[in-house]
């Protein structure tokens, strides 16, 4: 008898949450109904404080349930606002957490969970799924991003949910560009998606950052950004949309510095790690990266721009299906301009790559260039102390390919344990090197011996600053 009422009660609590999808809205609505008599806010699902799925969903006085502030989760009502709330909400307090509970698709506009008048410490605990709107209407012209962590101290989104970008209305947009360039110059008029495309998730100006548990999918471009922060770990995260969606890197970090990604899945397509202007101290390992373009330090000084990047380590991961391994590239000037790109790249370690039918594995090109007519000697961004280390496996290419540029030589290259095989007889091509200077610590296969011993001092490089930074 007593095991019976044990079974009744279990069914009466769990079973409506899991089979429904609307349990949580009707808890929701009489929630609102209890905040707008004044009464105190209690746990959902039960007006006891003994229900397990309210101490579930309410597990300390310091967590803030979107849902709570009205968020439906039914994968159509706009739950921006609820968003908003909640984050305002938590925001006032040390170390809470904003919940974003399981079981329910969120769906939730452009919006950003600005600092800097939060406290610090925050987590942004996502458990269930957020969508991004598909139709053209909920997004601005020009918006660089759509869920945006911005002057926090102390930031952390952790959990087993998804954030999904819906990007292949975005992308389709792209490849009819290809397809139909004519008709598609006038697609934005016409109601299709703006031109700048949007960063799924992006952190800007903040400080102690975390993102671990999640899964970014489906970004309409990059999938997730940092820019000017200091002191970042992502680990545990999988990135995840398919090899010909276009721009979408996985992780992009811009003038960020104490950067560690480890135990992370990164396929997307375009390039999986992206490590751009203004980055120092960053430690990669353990990360499996493809389909995508692989792991790339810039496209760094476009348009003559000032480019420094210093002090990068990727180790003991693997690369498979993608453009490129390891790659450092630099823009070339177009052929009118008169500047090129200033800065340098300095001390880069690659060590103990696994790649497998990558198109070219170790890869420097300071001839980078988005049309022809690139010149040959202009300035680059200098580049110097990179270390190649155990780089094994297949390639479908050119296994080594060092562009470097006249007028700023690559000096420092160091190469050992260098194993890499065509995956098909037909495709076997040697090394190719211009102006790379530096040392082989081992025998490689192939042979690399285009690399030019000593140091190419001679040469002054002229429009480069001097390649200080
Ligand atoms: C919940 O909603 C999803 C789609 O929104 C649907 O596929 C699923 O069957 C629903 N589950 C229940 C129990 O209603
Ligand atoms: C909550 O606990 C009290 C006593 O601890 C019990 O009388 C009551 O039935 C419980 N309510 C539910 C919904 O489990
Ligand atoms: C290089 O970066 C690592 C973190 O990746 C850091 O521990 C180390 O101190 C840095 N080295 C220098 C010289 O700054
Ligand atoms: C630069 O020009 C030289 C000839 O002047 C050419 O052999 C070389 O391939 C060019 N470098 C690149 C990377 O195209």
């Amino acid at each position: 008898m007593k095991y019976l009422r044990f079974l009744t009660l279990i069914y009466i609590t769990f079973i409506p949450y899991l089979l429904s999808n609307n349990s949580i809205c009707i808890s929701a609505e009489s929630q609102s109904k209890h905040r707008k008599q004044g009464k105190s806010i209690t746990p959902i699902l039960s007006d006891k404080n003994n229900g397990t799925v309210s101490q579930m969903l309410e597990s300390t006085p310091n967590t803030f349930n979107v849902i709570k502030y009205g968020a439906k989760g039914d994968a159509i009502s706009d739950d921006t606002n609820a968003f908003v709330a909640a984050w305002a909400a938590a925001c006032k307090v040390q170390g809470s957490v904003m919940l974003v509970p399981s079981g329910s698709v969120f769906l939730v506009k452009p919006v950003s969970f600005s600092g800097p008048n939060c406290l610090s410490n925050i987590v942004f605990q996502l458990d269930g799924k957020i969508i991004a709107p598909k139709d053209s209407g909920a997004w601005g012209k020009g918006l660089l991003q759509w869920l945006e962590f911005t002057k926090l101290k102390g930031i952390t989104i952790r959990g087993k949910g998804v954030i999904d970008g819906q990007g292949s209305v975005w992308w389709n947009d792209d490849i009819n560009s290809i397809k139909y360039p004519v008709d598609y110059t006038n697609a934005e008029a016409k109601g299709g998606m703006p031109s700048t495309k949007p960063t799924a998730l992006r952190f800007y100006g903040s400080t102690d950052v975390t993102v671990t548990g999640i899964t970014i999918q489906n970004s309409q471009q990059t999938h997730l950004k940092f820019d000017n922060c200091n002191g970042v770990q992502v680990f545990g995260i999988s990135i995840s949309s398919p090899g010909n969606s276009p721009n979408t890197d996985g992780i992009h970090l811009q003038n960020s510095q104490n950067v560690l990604i480890h135990t992370t899945s990164l396929a997307c397509g375009d390039d999986c790690i992206s490590i751009q202007t203004g980055c120092s101290n960053v430690y990669v390992h353990n990360v499996n990266c493809g389909p995508g373009h692989g792991i790339s330090i810039g496209g760094l000084g476009k348009d003559g721009s000032k480019a420094c990047v210093s002090n990068i380590t990727v180790r003991d991961s693997t690369i498979h299906d993608t453009l490129t391994g390891v790659r450092i590239k630099t823009w070339q000037v177009r052929i009118f301009e008169m500047q090129g790109g200033s800065g340098a790249v300095q001390g880069v370690m690659f060590s103990n790559i696994q790649v497998s039918e990558v198109e070219t594995p170790i890869i420097i090109d300071q001839f980078y260039c988005d049309g022809h007519n690139c010149p040959n000697k202009t300035s680059a961004v200098a580049i110097s102390s990179v270390s190649y280390q155990s780089i094994k496996g297949t390639y479908t290419a050119n296994p080594v390919h060092f562009a470097c540029s006249d007028s700023s030589p690559c000096a420092g290259i160091t190469l050992s344990t260098i194993e890499l095989n065509p995956s098909s007889r037909d495709k076997n091509n040697i090394p190719f090197c211009w102006e790379a200077f530096g040392e082989l610590k081992t025998h490689t296969t192939p042979p690399i011996s285009c690399l030019r011993t000593g140091d190419p001092s001679h040469k002054q490089p002229h429009n480069n600053n001097g390649g200080l930074c």
